[in-house]
């Protein structure tokens, strides 16, 4: 109490006991970041374990792989990447699996309970969910020819979910303006860089018809005959078709590379969402310099999914690792 300058000692505890607990606070936060050695004692094998996991999934159906890596996303924008997608309906309890931006359109929960099971077996209580779920995405990327990254990890699982936060517009809808992307993003903590790098994720995977009619029948900067061929297979009339499919990139959809953005320029984006990356606007130079470049993609790509990654884990003490990714313990 030396150092205490007031002469009443009571304020003088109240002041130490405040300051200690900010500065434990802070300590509290670094010593609970993400890391990527986390289970390198506690669960050496959950690498192994995941991606042979992935690697026969998508074997099976390569599509897999990229409904494993917008499971990340859909997990990571609604209340940070805390598995909370994962997590079933009950009698007394709606989760975000029938939210907008997920009913009918997240796959992959039959995967990662696969993972979960055989990393419970080699490590009972030990990796969670969330956890899983951000290996899963960084495999499927990889197996599919992207590049691959040090995932962090250290994440716990929610014992919640929230439908609320899902149908909030966190996950921006594919006819949001290049305005609200960068907005949507900014108030994630990503930048409009780690956007359009992560927007890059469309290389693989599909749509279906009721997320891109409105595009192929009402807009002007899209390829004719492009837009011909996607009619085809996806009627005008609102609730016919609605869940026909089209791949998001119609070059490549199988593989993890740049044709994403190479169709961007020759206005054959499936989605609103994905034309507006170039259309004249501002991030029109960054879409020239990914398509030219797989290399100048792969490494942002990596970059922001790092970022992604880190939005608001629980961690420490907080949440639990699940034992059944579907349901909290
Ligand atoms: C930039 C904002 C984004 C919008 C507006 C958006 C929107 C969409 C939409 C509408 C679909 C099709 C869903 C359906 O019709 O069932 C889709 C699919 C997909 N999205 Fe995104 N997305 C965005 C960002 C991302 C990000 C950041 C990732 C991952 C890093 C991602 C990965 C995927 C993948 C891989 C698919 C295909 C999934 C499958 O085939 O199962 N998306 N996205
Ligand atoms: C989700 O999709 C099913 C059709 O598979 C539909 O019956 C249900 O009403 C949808 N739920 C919501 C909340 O939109």
């Amino acid at each position: 109490m030396a150092s205490c300058y007031f002469k009443s000692s009571s304020f003088c505890s109240i002041l130490v006991v405040v300051v200690l607990g900010v500065l434990v606070g802070f300590a509290g936060r670094s010593s609970a970041q993400l890391s990527t050695n986390f289970y390198s004692k506690r669960c050496p094998k959950v690498f192994s374990t995941v991606k042979s996991v992935v690697q026969s999934a998508i074997s099976k159906e390569t599509r897999m792989g990229a409904s494993l890596l917008r499971l990340h996303f859909h997990d990571c924008f609604v209340n940070g990447c805390d598995g909370s997608i994962l997590l079933d309906d009950t009698s007394s309890f709606t989760g975000e699996k029938t939210a907008g931006p997920n009913n009918n359109s997240v796959r992959g929960f039959e995967v990662i309970d696969k993972i979960k099971s055989q990393v419970e077996k080699a490590c009972p209580g030990v990796v969670s969910c969330a956890d899983i779920v951000a290996i899963a995405a960084r495999d499927s990327v990889d197996i599919l020819g992207g590049p691959s990254w040090a995932v962090k990890l250290g994440r716990r699982d929610s014992k919640t979910a929230s439908l609320a936060a899902a149908n909030s517009g966190v996950i921006p809808p594919p006819s949001s303006t290049l305005d609200n992307l960068i907005n949507r993003y900014k108030a994630q903590g990503l930048s409009a860089r780690d956007m359009v790098a992560l927007s890059g994720a469309h290389t693989i995977g599909k749509a279906r018809c009721s997320s891109f009619r409105a595009r192929i029948y009402g807009e002007n900067n899209i390829d004719a005959s492009f837009a011909k061929t996607r009619q085809n297979s996806c009627p005008k009339t609102p609730g016919s078709g609605d869940n026909n499919l089209a791949p998001l990139d119609a070059q490549t959809p199988n593989s993890f590379d740049p044709k994403y953005f190479q169709n961007l320029i020759n206005k054959k984006g499936l989605l609103h969402s994905d034309q507006v990356l170039f259309n004249g606007g501002s991030t029109d130079s960054l879409v020239k310099t990914y398509s030219a470049s797989a290399e100048t993609f792969y490494s942002d790509f990596a970059k922001a999914m790092i970022k992604m990654g880190d939005i608001k884990p629980l961690t420490g003490s907080q949440g639990e690792i699940r034992k059944n990714c579907r349901r909290p313990n």
